[in-house]
């Protein structure tokens, strides 16, 4: 499913550091990146990006945004007119800013509390580093399987979801691919902005329900 092209993050990131995101974005840290101008438009230039590739018809789409954090893409998607669903397993993040429009909900993005075909797309930007983060082990296997299912099941048919993320190299990329491809009936595809140039390349995960 991947392109070739080298890279390998050498230095540790905070989802190797930490088991659980809960202990990493909590305090001062959750508070830096819910305020931080930069960060958030960053994030949006991502969901920029995402909507494009997911090519939507309808304006009145319903996307879920999962791993929402603060809300800053759900936000922009219900700026631009979609209606929007946003789920993340951090309460302080849904409370931080007023976000009643997008739906705020706590939920783990690997099990979601939704009906089968509820939404026209799924966006989610900046967070599977920290579902599938470790090659050898089982129990992350699992959960990135639980959540390809979770997601295919809610989408609508002929609909698709968009992940983009952070892997620490091409190895977890492959192992991401075929294990969606393996356990679920999307097809897909990775986009790779900017591979050349680590500081701006960005990694989206384009997947097809049928
Ligand atoms: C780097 S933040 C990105 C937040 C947001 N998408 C953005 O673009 O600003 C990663 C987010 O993923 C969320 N997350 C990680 N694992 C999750 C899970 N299993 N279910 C729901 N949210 C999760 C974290 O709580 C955190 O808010």
């Amino acid at each position: 499913m991947s392109d070739n092209f080298d890279f390998d993050i050498k230095r540790k990131r905070p989802e190797e550091i930490y088991n659980d995101v809960l202990d990493y974005f909590r305090g001062e840290i959750l508070e830096q990146y819910a305020t931080s101008k930069s960060i958030m438009k960053m994030q949006i230039k991502i969901t920029i990006r995402a909507l494009e590739l997911l090519n939507l018809r309808k304006k009145d789409s319903l996307i879920l945004d999962a791993g929402t954090g603060p809300g800053f893409t759900a936000t922009y998607l219900n700026k631009i007119g979609y209606e929007t669903v946003a789920i993340d397993l951090i309460p302080e993040f849904l409370n931080f800013y007023d976000i009643k429009e997008s739906n705020p909900i706590v939920s783990d993005m690997c099990f979601t509390p939704f009906k089968p075909q509820t939404f026209d797309a799924v966006i989610s930007i900046s967070s599977l580093q920290w579902i599938y983060k470790d090659l050898n082990s089982a129990v992350m296997k699992n959960q990135l399987i639980s959540l390809a299912k979770a997601f295919y099941t809610i989408l609508k048919s002929k609909s698709k979801a968009v992940i983009q993320f952070y892997p620490k190299n091409k190895e977890f990329l492959d192992s991401i691919g075929k294990i969606i491809i393996d356990n679920t009936k999307f097809s897909g595809n990775f986009i790779i902005d900017n591979p050349k140039n680590p500081k701006k390349r960005k990694i989206y995960l384009l997947l097809n329900k049928t």
